[in-house]
């Protein structure tokens, strides 16, 4: 169901290679297909299956939005609301959006129930991505700036504060993540239904080639698969559990195709940009960034990796150069998710399986890495617990049951 939602590009023009798009024509259909990649917190399908949208209305690059709550009081308002303006400010051409709430009839409030209890049954399957799990891609333009060790150590992370974390290694090719995890001799084997099963490396559920290949003749034969069936694979074949909280991808240098792949798999994926503080991996970041754009997957932030070396004695050197991830976070208008200082352990620990989020927390890059987690999940909170407290149970009492 969910790779099915269409992404329609229409109605709008590039006129710079900056990522910068003048609107000719944003249409309400455009916003509303952006609007279906906001899901309800709570009934797991998304607001506008759910009647939950009322009237749009596009005035030049203002979006305005209407939107039936169910029940006005509920705290899970506040994230539908801030998942509504990530989303269709994602949008190219709309720069402003204003929602106008209203609540429900018990009449709209019962059809939507319906269409929950119909949603749910369609998406009970144990292999997709649940649609409630929140996607990070963890991106940049080029390869080298630690997109690998950071996705590890940010899963890791996100799994600290108690999550169900998964991920999903994406660089078909250049696989690390096995390695980095210390999972590197693990296999990835099939379930009764054929399905596969992630592996278990430090409570992260784990997919990558990098668990399929056993010799140089298996990796040869990958690499004559298509990258973006790789991965389409990956999403569709896996028993990926269904309470996963986040899942993080851990992206392929450059590519676009499995970008675009992801945003037509994965609509409710959205990305990280690493970038180093150099000006030139920045300008490639920025790439990222218009990729972004085009595909509609909004931006969480950018993470600068590599920022500086600070001795033992305390000496301090921007070996990169500084203050690129600041200047890329203003330039696409996200928030600096933090900055990563060098330290050997990163390199050393990804090298022998031992993370360093596990084995140096108190490190700087480690008290780095764990503030960048902290930023992902305050702006992407958990969509699949239940926060809002017997709001279902109420509704579930308070309306006939209706059938389909
Ligand atoms: N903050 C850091 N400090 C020290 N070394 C790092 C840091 N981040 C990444 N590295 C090292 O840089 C190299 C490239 O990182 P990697 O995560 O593989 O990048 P990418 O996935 O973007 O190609 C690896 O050897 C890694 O251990
Ligand atoms: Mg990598």
């Amino acid at each position: 169901m969910i790779g099915e939602i269409p992404r329609t590009f229409d109605g709008f023009v590039e006129t710079s290679n900056r990522g910068r798009y003048h609107r000719s024509m944003v249409t309400e259909a455009t916003v509303r297909t952006a609007l279906a990649n906001v899901i309800d917190p709570e009934l797991h399908t998304d607001i506008v299956d759910l009647g939950m949208v009322g009237e749009i209305s596009i005035s030049d690059t203002i979006a305005t939005i209407g939107l039936a709550l169910t029940i006005a009081s509920c705290p899970m308002r506040g994230q539908i609301e801030s998942d509504i303006i990530r989303r269709v400010t994602a949008v190219p051409g709309i720069e402003v959006v204003h929602i106008v709430t209203s609540v429900m009839s018990q009449e709209q409030r019962s059809t939507l129930m319906g269409r929950a209890r119909l949603r749910a049954r369609e998406t009970a399957t144990p292999t997709a991505v649940n649609p409630a799990t929140r996607v990070i891609a963890v991106s940049s333009g080029k390869g080298g700036v630690g997109k690998s060790s950071l996705s590890a150590n940010i899963a890791l992370a996100i799994a600290d504060q108690g999550h169900s974390v998964g991920l999903m290694d994406a660089d078909i090719w250049g696989f690390s993540a096995p390695r980095i995890l210390g999972a590197g001799e693990d296999r990835l084997e099939a379930n009764e239904d054929r399905k596969i099963v992630p592996t278990v490396a430090h409570g992260i559920h784990l997919v990558s080639t990098g668990l399929l290949l056993d010799d140089e003749d298996t990796a040869l034969m990958w690499r004559g698969l298509m990258l973006t069936k790789a991965v389409e694979q990956f999403l569709k074949d896996v028993a990926w559990p269904n309470d996963l909280g986040y899942l993080v991808i851990d992206m392929p240098p450059g590519t676009g195709d499995v970008q675009m792949a992801l945003a037509r798999l994965l609509p409710q994926a959205e990305i990280v940009v690493v970038t180093t503080p150099q000006v030139a991996a920045q300008k490639v970041a920025a790439r990222v960034a218009d990729m972004a754009k085009r595909s509609h997957m909004p931006i969480v932030g950018v993470v600068e990796n590599m920022a500086g070396f600070t001795t033992e004695s305390g000496e301090h050197y921007d070996i990169f150069g500084s203050g690129g991830g600041e200047t890329l976070a203003d330039d696409l208008g996200v928030p600096l998710l933090g900055s990563v200082p060098i330290d050997p352990l990163v390199a050393s620990g990804g090298d022998r399986g031992h993370p360093i989020i596990i084995e140096h927390p108190g490190s700087a890059a480690a008290v780095a890495i764990t503030a960048v987690a902290e930023r992902i999940t305050e702006v992407l909170p958990p969509l699949a617990l239940d926060n809002c407290v017997g709001r279902l149970g109420a509704l579930l009492d308070e309306i006939p049951v209706v059938s389909n």
